[in-house]
């Protein structure tokens, strides 16, 4: 079963709170997802291997770490998940990263595909999924089953808020898959969407309501 880390830091856990706020403007909304993916950014890559290297300074032979193993990439889901990946990009420049285009249904609740580009080499990376909403957890669902379909064997989830009915369909469909979020919700409404949650995270990030 794969794990859930609920990220506590206080920094996180504010901006969070601005987020979820119904008067926080377009503009605030967007640097917050930016500020608070980078801050997540952070503990998603814990984990990242080492190695020693030697690094001659102005002064002698320093032995040195730098990240090795494999590469990273990162999937955003359209389109929310767009919002999430300059914040990931600030920590990580030489990531590569692909795009799954999915809308959840208004009526079927269930995720449409529109659109899957990802890198060359994307089975041989480690694969971070960004999307600020988990809700039912359909569409974090699909969008990971088309990076195995593809051959992707490592693979990430990260989200800002998290229902715990989507935790469940993840873990069910997607035991290998650890979860990263900074909060998790208990229910959903009747049209699907996180309660209290922070709203159309797509709508609040592009204006588009
Ligand atoms: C939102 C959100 C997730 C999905 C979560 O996208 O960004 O992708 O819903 O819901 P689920 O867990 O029940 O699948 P939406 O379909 O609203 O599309 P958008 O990002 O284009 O607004
Ligand atoms: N998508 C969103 O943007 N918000 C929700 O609460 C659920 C799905």
């Amino acid at each position: 079963m794969g794990n859930v880390y609920v990220l506590d830091h206080p920094l996180i856990q504010h901006k969070i709170s601005l987020l979820r706020d119904k008067n926080t403007d377009t503009k605030e909304f967007r640097e917050l997802v930016c500020e608070v993916s980078m801050l997540m950014g952070y503990e998603v890559t814990r984990n990242m291997p080492l190695e020693e290297i030697e690094v001659e300074t102005p002064v002698g032979i320093a032995r040195t770490k730098v990240i090795s193993g494999k590469k990273l990439g990162f999937v955003p889901i359209l389109r929310a998940g767009l919002g999430m990946v300059d914040g990931m990009l600030r920590l990580l420049p030489m990531a590569k990263v692909g795009h799954i285009g999915l809308y959840r249904d208004p009526e079927t609740h269930e995720p449409v595909e529109y659109y899957c580009k990802l890198p060359v080499d994307a089975s041989e990376r480690e694969m971070v999924v960004l999307d600020p909403m988990l809700a039912t957890g359909g569409s974090a669902s699909a969008a990971i089953g088309f990076l195995k379909d593809r051959g992707v064997s490592s693979i990430k989830l990260m989200c800002l808020v998290a229902a715990t009915e989507g935790i469940n369909r993840i873990q069910t469909d997607h035991p290998d898959v650890d979860i990263y979020c900074a909060a998790v919700d208990p229910v959903l409404n009747e049209h699907k969407y996180i309660v209290p949650g922070l709203g159309d995270a797509g709508d609040r990030l592009f204006g588009t309501k």
